[in-house]
């Protein structure tokens, strides 16, 4: 960063600070300062990422999986019922785009009853517990934001009939929000603005909590990690895990095939051979047109945050570093007259690592395709596309009461 930019940011930040706090700068307040990782503001700054070379990947699609489903199926039921399979629920995210106060998954998105999307995710997912007659164990990834609220919430419901032994909750890490100038935001007079760190760092997370105790005690060998946010999530679902396992994998995507080349949703590619996820506005007219003989677009399958990963090469590569990933959010803070700010505009920007990233870390990927109308159902948005609104027409067309 240039040393102009990097001493205006200085001043400001030291004006703020002592306008706030003055000269005596809390304990909590200071361990933040000192743990802040400066280096985050050279993104702001500095160059985009490059990437390497791109190619099509291809997936394994619905007719294959039709003809092949009870094959895959057996692997995948055999896999849950000797413990080798677990789920990894993202519940770490702020869910701003929503604007629902509480974690995401506590939205009561019934309309003649309640239906938490909690509450939706677990009944999905006992679906194949029952078919099984076996609990695959739950993990669940929360922030500092919405841990407490989030365990209470599933206490108070009886984890929605699910078995309490096999859910285990974590906490992902913070890092501190900044204004679009690269300087500090307080939310506290002790505190930073600080947010989640993206759903990069679940693996992290997990294993700073002392989980893969967990797993090995257990003996899972597989998880499937899923958004909280797609009410027709299918989680832990044997045909996916079993075409995996069967295709000598070490990770599988679920994908589904992209209603129009300028869809905007990552497609999954590969980048320098290894298994990638190319954003939609990385892609030229001519590659997000490209089409195979058979007519299908080359970069056609969009990911939906749905993956599984085996466990032993998620330790190998656990300790690996991730690109970071700018993002913009409202994010309230005081301003200097010590005034909490709520921001009706995206006004800060966070600093996330993306799970995406994981699967260049991987050797290979098996891509996988869902059909998007049973299971691609994601509450983003209040209303519109990706919303409430658009999650209930889907709920509704698979038979779902709420
Ligand atoms: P999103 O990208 O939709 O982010 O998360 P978000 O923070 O929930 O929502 P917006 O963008 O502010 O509206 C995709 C998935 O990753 C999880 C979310 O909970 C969701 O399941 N996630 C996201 C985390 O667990 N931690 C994070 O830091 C970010």
């Amino acid at each position: 960063m240039e040393q102009a930019i990097e001493q205006k940011i200085i001043d400001t930040n030291q004006k703020y600070l002592s306008a706030l706090v003055g000269k005596e700068v809390p304990e909590r307040l200071q361990r933040q300062l000192e743990n802040m990782d400066w280096s985050y503001l050279d993104l702001i700054h500095g160059e985009k990422q490059q990437r390497g070379t791109l190619e099509p990947l291809g997936a394994m699609e619905l007719p294959e999986i039709r003809e092949r489903k009870e094959e895959f199926q057996k692997t995948g039921l055999e896999a849950i019922r000797a413990g080798k399979i677990g789920a990894i629920l993202l519940a770490g995210g702020q869910g701003t785009r929503l604007g629902f106060d509480k974690a995401k998954g506590m939205y009561n998105i019934g309309v003649n009853k309640d239906l938490y999307i909690f509450e939706q995710l677990i009944e999905n997912l006992k679906k194949v517990t029952d078919m099984a007659e076996a609990w695959v164990p739950l993990y669940i990834m929360t922030s500092e934001k919405n841990d407490a609220q989030t365990r209470e919430f599933f206490a108070d419901h009886a984890y929605f009939g699910y078995q309490p032994e096999y859910v285990k909750f974590f906490v992902q890490e913070m890092v501190p929000a900044v204004d679009f100038d690269g300087n500090i935001l307080m939310e506290a007079k002790d505190s930073l603005a600080m947010s989640p760190n993206g759903n990069g760092g679940w693996f992290k997370s997990l294993l700073n909590a002392g989980l893969d105790q967990d797993l090995k005690e257990k003996g899972v060998e597989w998880l499937n990690v899923f958004a909280v946010d797609n009410v027709l999530q299918q989680i832990a679902d044997p045909v996916f895990a079993g075409a995996v396992i069967c295709s000598g994998r070490v990770s599988g995507a679920k994908v589904v095939r992209k209603a129009d080349p300028y869809e905007r949703v990552g497609a999954l590619c590969l980048e320098d051979g290894k298994p990638s996820i190319v954003e939609y506005y990385e892609l030229t007219p001519e590659m997000a047109e490209a089409k195979n003989e058979a007519g299908s677009l080359l970069y056609g399958f969009g990911v939906i945050l749905n993956y599984l990963f085996r466990v032993d090469k998620l330790m190998e590569i656990a300790d690996s570093r991730m690109p970071l990933h700018i993002v913009e959010k409202k994010v309230p803070y005081l301003d200097e007259q010590g005034r909490m700010v709520k921001p009706e505009q995206p006004n800060a920007y966070k600093f996330e690592t993306l799970i995406l990233d994981m699967v260049y870390l991987m050797d290979n990927c098996l891509s996988f395709e869902v059909e998007r109308d049973r299971e691609f159902a994601p509450v983003k948005n209040p209303s519109g596309v990706d919303s409430v609104e658009s999650a209930r027409e889907l709920l509704k067309k698979n038979g779902i009461e709420f």
